[in-house]
């Protein structure tokens, strides 16, 4: 086994370690510091976990160095071109490609469960229709363990199949209802005889009273984007997931608090926030270059979203592959957005821009991602849930492989205490 020697010297006291080194399939190397505390009475402090890996993984590799992403060792340009998400899903899920029979299989399992109780209809009814589709969607997940008292016992592995079907399935069903609710309409149900993304296109934009054709386009499209979202390893919203799991919280309950994770403009949420810089920047006027400069006075408070990552120091694949998409997109549906222009255009200056070039700091995944779901006919408010539906099966698959393996403990960090040293309780007559 490979090994490192730690020499420390802690006020006055010396420690020599042999730390076994562990070896990534790509070459990476890490540390294992698991004995560290026991031998020498120290910890690491790493807020943020910028230096951290806190498991192993076989799900998906990342060379932010490189812009590389892989699911399954399978590189994101190859499942962009050629498959589809329910097949992505699979791969992630079971880790292999599915053959043509497993597929099948895969799809109408998907296609079988994606009603909900009629009796979660009314939990919709008691949200003002101003409310963010992000809170609804994390409430109604959490409350299928409501529905499925099965799923409770997250050490069954053997419901695991049905309980991640269940959740696939009806979350494009949530979802789409909290649309409908959000705007007044009635809720359009699912159809076995449409696509996974064909279904969820359905819900959302057809109407009771009017024939509704899908368009192919935007079927092909919405595949896109749900494969680029589908993993990103261990994230803030999947360490959450398996967070949350590691202390067997049921399946339904840890996707819950990865949806909420994700929220947050700093990560999934910012996608919506892209759009709001992009729309306040045609709105005022405001030149690209005076923006640019904006977000690099730290004064300001603003940042230029979309753009940076924690891993990638180079541009992010997704982002290219997505860049594309959306000239296709709207040069199909025949849209001509001042935004795409706008973005364009600071993606130009921050790329040519000292600052950016120093921090290395390149469009990523939520950049452009936007301007597709607003051509697409989605309301703003409604892209992180979208982003929320493609990264299911990446926290299902994390979720899985935590699970599954039987030296997981409870995720429990330590902390360093830099509070008060023991005082005495003050009764209330004798404070100041
Ligand atoms: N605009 C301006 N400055 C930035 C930006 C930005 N978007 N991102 C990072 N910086 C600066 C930051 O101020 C810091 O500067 P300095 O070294 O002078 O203090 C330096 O770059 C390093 O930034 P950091 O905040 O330490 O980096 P991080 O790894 O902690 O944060 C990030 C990563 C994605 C949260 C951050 O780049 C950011 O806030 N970006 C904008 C929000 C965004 O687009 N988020 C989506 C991320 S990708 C999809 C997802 O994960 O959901």
């Amino acid at each position: 086994m490979n090994s490192a020697k730690l020499s420390l010297d802690i006020e006055g006291q010396r420690h020599e370690l042999d730390l076994p080194v562990i070896i990534g399939s790509e070459g990476e190397k890490a540390v294992d510091i698991r004995g560290l505390r026991k031998n020498t009475g120290v910890v690491c402090l790493d807020p943020a976990f910028g230096n951290t890996a806190s498991t192993l993984s076989a799900i998906t590799y990342i060379d932010g160095e490189n812009g590389i992403l892989r699911y399954r060792g399978i590189p994101i340009e190859q499942l962009g071109e050629h498959s589809t998400f329910c097949e992505t899903s699979y791969l992630l899920i079971n880790g292999r490609l599915p053959n043509r029979g497993e597929l099948e299989g895969f799809r109408n399992r998907l296609t079988m469960h994606s009603l909900i109780h009629e009796d979660m209809k009314s939990f919709f009814n008691g949200y003002p229709s101003t409310a963010h589709p992000m809170a609804i969607l994390s409430a109604m997940v959490c409350s299928l363990s409501a529905f499925y008292p099965d799923a409770l016992d997250a050490t069954n592995t053997e419901l695991f199949d049905i309980t991640a079907t269940r959740l696939m399935s009806k979350i494009r069903t949530m979802m789409a209802f909290a649309y409908k609710k959000s705007i007044g309409q009635p809720f359009v149900y699912p159809r076995n005889d449409l696509t996974y993304c064909a279904n969820i296109v359905n819900m959302l934009f057809s109407v009771p009273c009017e024939p509704y054709h899908v368009d192919e386009e935007i079927v092909k499209v919405m595949n896109l984007l749900l494969i680029l979202h589908a993993d990103h390893e261990q994230n803030c919203s999947t360490s959450t997931v398996r967070m949350v799991g590691s202390g067997q919280a049921n399946l339904f309950a840890s996707i819950a608090s990865g949806i909420c994770a994700l929220w947050g403009p700093r990560h999934g949420g910012a996608n919506q926030a892209v759009i709001h810089m992009l729309e306040r920047i045609h709105a005022s006027g405001e030149s690209v270059d005076k923006y640019v400069e904006r977000v690099k006075d730290k004064n300001s408070g603003a940042r230029l979203m979309g753009f940076g990552h924690r891993v990638y120091k180079n541009y992010d694949p997704r982002a290219l592959l997505i860049k594309k998409a959306a000239d296709r997109v709207l040069s199909k549906l025949g849209i001509d957005d001042p935004l795409l222009d706008i973005a364009k255009r600071i993606e130009e200056a921050a790329l040519e821009d000292s600052y950016f070039k120093d921090r290395r700091l390149y469009p990523n995944v939520d950049f452009y991602s936007g301007i597709i779901y607003r051509a697409l006919g989605f309301p703003t408010n409604m892209f992180t849930a979208m982003f929320a539906l493609g990264r299911l099966p990446g926290w299902i698959a994390q979720w899985k492989e935590m699970n599954e393996d039987p030296k997981t403990r409870i995720s429990r960090p330590r902390q360093i205490y830099t509070g008060h040293t023991v005082r005495e309780y003050v009764p209330l007559d004798d404070r100041e």
